[in-house]
């Protein structure tokens, strides 16, 4: 059992159940909150980061295992009901299977995700599983071992293969992969993808390419946008039925009577902004009100300084009214560059 290390604050630093939800100018309403729990990866993708690396920010710039608790709480009085852990690669983090349960435990939190490249999963799992983890996401752009080498820069197919089959063994309900869809790489891969799921109750979600690494990747002719995935997808089926699914899955289908589900994320088109339901919050504290912000909110201060939590309620309600209409405006708004997507947290 996790203890409640948070000490309740008295009359009127407490934030009571009723408080309103997060929203924004634009009506929409914010009960998703992602945290990045680390940036150190053990993989390094070619589209997120460099052979070397990046310039990572030291321990003693990153969330505690404290603060992190803090601001689930927090949120959760907020109205946040989903809360997902990213990274960097979030199994890094020794206190994962701890803030699982401590989110799990939380009131008003209804389910509790991880979104990791699986390599160290397959170990941890019956872990998190206890922990009451409710859904996974893997990251796995091929099924090709020497093209996975290519992309990740690294070994490691069958452990991350393993770790799905035994994630799909679990009681983890939710169980998905993620696969950066690449012109020139994997675009010959969609199906074997998509038959996946014929006999396996998993959501395979294709993501449009991002312009966050240092190296820009992106421009080099592999971007493959959803409306051609879509297509694709579409003249090598024989039934594509739209059906419902999270608010990243715009395009989202039933392939024939199969399974489980195939989806498309429009990550860079951005035609998913106008039902956006995010909170982000960067491994070093920083929240984001979009991916694609250029503008930060700087939590971890504010708590290291001694604020309330009446004080940090008010500064991720001010940041999320603050949001702008989509991401692109977001993107038009300053120069914040960043070098990799672990700095984003996904
Ligand atoms: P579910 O809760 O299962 O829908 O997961 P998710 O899509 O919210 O989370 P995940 O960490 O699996 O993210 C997968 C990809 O979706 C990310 O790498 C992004 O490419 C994309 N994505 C997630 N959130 C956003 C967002 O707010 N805006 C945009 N443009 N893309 C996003
Ligand atoms: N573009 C699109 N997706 C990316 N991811 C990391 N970097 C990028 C990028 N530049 C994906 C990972 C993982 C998710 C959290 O983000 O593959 O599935
Ligand atoms: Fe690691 Fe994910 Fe970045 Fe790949 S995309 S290097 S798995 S953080």
């Amino acid at each position: 059992m996790i203890e409640n290390i948070i000490t309740p604050t008295p009359i009127n630093g407490v934030l009571d159940h009723s408080t309103p939800p997060i929203i924004d100018r634009f009506g929409r309403s914010f009960n998703y909150l992602r945290l990045a729990l680390n940036e150190q990866c053990n993989l390094r993708c070619i589209y997120c980061m460099p052979e070397e690396g990046i310039d990572f920010r030291s321990e003693d710039k990153l969330l505690t295992t404290e603060e992190i608790f803090r601001l689930i709480k927090i949120g959760s009085q907020m109205g946040v009901s989903k809360i997902r852990f990213t990274g960097g690669e979030p199994l890094l983090r020794k206190d994962l299977s701890e803030l699982v349960q401590f989110a799990h435990q939380c009131e008003g939190i209804e389910s509790t995700h991880l979104t990791t490249n699986g390599l160290l999963l397959s170990k941890q799992i019956d872990n998190l599983e206890k922990s009451g983890l409710s859904g996974i996401n893997i990251s796995l752009d091929t099924l090709n071992p020497e093209k996975f080498k290519i992309i990740t820069r690294r070994n490691g197919l069958d452990l991350v293969l393993n770790s799905l089959h035994k994630a799909m063994e679990s009681t983890i309900q939710s169980i998905k992969l993620n696969v950066v869809a690449l012109r020139g790489f994997n675009d010959d891969e969609l199906m074997d993808f998509v038959d996946l799921t014929e006999e396996n109750d998993i959501t395979v979600r294709f993501i449009e390419l991002m312009p966050f690494d240092s190296h820009q990747i992106w421009k080099t002719g592999k971007f493959y946008g959803a409306d051609h995935i879509v297509a694709d997808i579409k003249n090598q089926v024989d039934e594509l039925n739209p059906i419902d699914g999270s608010r990243t899955e715009h395009h989202i289908f039933r392939v024939n009577d199969y399974k489980g589900k195939v989806a498309v994320i429009p990550a860079y088109s951005r035609s998913l902004c106008g039902a956006c339901n995010r909170i982000r919050i960067t491994a070093d504290g920083k929240l984001l009100n979009c991916l694609y912000s250029q503008d930060e909110t700087n939590l971890r201060d504010a708590m290291r300084s001694g604020k309330t939590d009446e004080h940090i309620e008010k500064m991720i309600r001010g940041s999320m009214m603050k949001k702008f209409k989509d991401g692109w405006e977001a993107q038009n708004e300053g120069n914040n560059k960043r070098e990799s997507m672990t700095q984003i947290g996904g």
